[in-house]
């Protein structure tokens, strides 16, 4: 079994480069597809979810290599056969492959997707996006079977800002005749990062960014080369660790705007924190201190994914913080382990409430899900003794090399293979 031992107590301390950003590396995977010819990935973080990318794209009959960070994906020859099940449970991220092979072939088998276990996760919107461009879906033996003879450019509202929706839509959108107009767009900063590939690929695509996308599909694609931007959630993992052993660390090759919202929070937790285009620094003297109620929202608002990450940092500060969880309807599962270190929270429904304990103790505590178990990380250094961490395989989907990066800013954390 594979698991963390983490010593707690010492301050984090030093520089570090901030891996690509996950939910940036997913979707352009996909939009690979759209072309058939070479992309040029740099700055591609070498994660589980990453290669269960590849694997899909293998299944369909192209080709990805890795040299150093770069990913050199070969698209030529596609087969648009059927994704399989077991594929598309490894992760959420799989149904972005739908837009991408409609757009292309204009036909594609595919199951449900898998991902963390955070409440019911519906894909209806994408459904919904993909019929309105003209596709026809059915569900037969636990496959969606999905043809389109022609997509068509169309006004498509989302009832949310889905993240996945978006990209989805843009996707295919990509291979309509036509104008596409999406309004309540997602507003991620790893949608306008999948805009810039598709730019650099000939597409044309604007408004990523905003709450509105204009695409003009069937443009000539040709080969591209694209940088991934940096992790944001991988940064605020970082900085969460800092201020909850009171380190000091600068992180490089981030840029601080798409972390305003968590910054901002530590910085009423009692932190200094300054930063530069392209580097943040954090330092954390003394006791945190709680802040004013933390609500998750769609970006430019807190990120659901950074929500046990802060809440960890905060378990010892001094008085009561209360978060809001608008995103997901179950992500407290991190809750139950933080308690086992000591912790004092209560949760209801949507709502936990964090009052900040004096000391955390040691304890043995599994991760639950990618973020919940990179949160325990950031808990476990704040903690007195030595945590073990166990079900290391939800941390691998999205942090490259999260006990390499620890130890870089000091921390006493070991992965253990037994
Ligand atoms: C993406 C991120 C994930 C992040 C999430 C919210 C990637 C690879 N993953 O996930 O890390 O936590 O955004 O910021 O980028 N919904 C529906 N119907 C749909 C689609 C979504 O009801 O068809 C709901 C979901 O259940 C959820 C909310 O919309 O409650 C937001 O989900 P969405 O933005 O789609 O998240 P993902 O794209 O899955």
């Amino acid at each position: 079994m594979k698991y963390l031992k983490v010593t707690g107590g010492k301050q984090l301390q030093g520089e570090l480069e901030i891996q690509g950003a996950k939910n940036s590396i997913l979707p352009i995977l996909a939009a690979t597809l759209l072309n058939s010819g070479e992309s040029v990935i740099h700055h591609c973080p070498k994660l589980q979810d990453v290669n269960a990318s590849i694997r899909i794209l293998e299944e369909l009959g192209c080709h990805a290599s890795w040299e150093d960070d770069t990913l050199i994906v070969h698209t030529e020859t596609i087969t648009c056969g059927k994704i399989p099940d077991e594929m598309m449970r490894e992760m959420r991220s799989s149904v972005i492959f739908l837009g991408a092979i409609l757009a292309r072939c204009g036909r594609a088998v595919i199951s449900y997707p898998g991902g963390c276990e955070l409440g019911p996760r519906p894909i209806d919107l994408h459904l919904a996006a993909l019929r309105a461009l003209g596709a026809e879906i059915v569900e037969k033996g636990g496959y969606l079977h999905c043809s389109a003879e022609k997509l068509r450019g169309c006004e498509i509202t989302l009832n949310l800002p889905s993240v996945g929706a978006t990209e989805n839509t843009i996707l295919a959108a990509c291979g309509a005749e036509g104008t596409t107009v999406l309004y309540n767009a997602a507003r991620e900063p790893e949608i306008v990062d999948m805009q810039n590939f598709l730019q650099a690929m000939g597409a044309d695509v604007q408004g990523a960014g905003s709450s509105t996308i204009v695409i003009h599909g069937k443009k000539q694609l040709h080969d591209c080369e694209h940088r991934i931007i940096a992790d944001r959630i991988v940064a605020a993992t970082y900085l969460a660790a800092a201020a909850a052993t009171g380190g000091d660390v600068l992180l490089r090759n981030v840029d601080y705007r798409h972390l305003s919202t968590i910054t901002a929070a530590l910085k009423e937790a009692g932190c200094t924190v300054r930063s530069h285009l392209d580097w943040i620094q954090l330092r954390s003297e003394s006791r945190l201190r709680a802040i004013r109620p933390v609500r998750t929202l769609p970006y430019p608002g807190f990120p659901t994914d950074a929500q046990a990450i802060l809440m960890a940092a905060l378990l010892k500060s001094s008085g009561t913080t209360v978060f809001i969880e608008n995103i997901f309807e179950s992500r407290y599962r991190h809750v139950a382990e933080f308690m086992r270190m000591g912790a004092n929270i209560r949760t209801e429904g949507r709502v936990a409430v964090v009052c900040g304990v004096s000391v955390l103790h040691a304890a043995q505590v599994q991760a639950t899900d990618l973020r919940g178990g990179a949160a325990l990380a950031v808990a476990a250094l704040s903690a007195e003794g030595e945590s073990e961490i166990s079900q290391v395989h939800h941390i691998d989907r999205g942090y490259a090399d999260l006990v390499g990066d620890l130890r870089k800013l000091g921390a006493q954390i070991i992965r253990l293979d037994e």
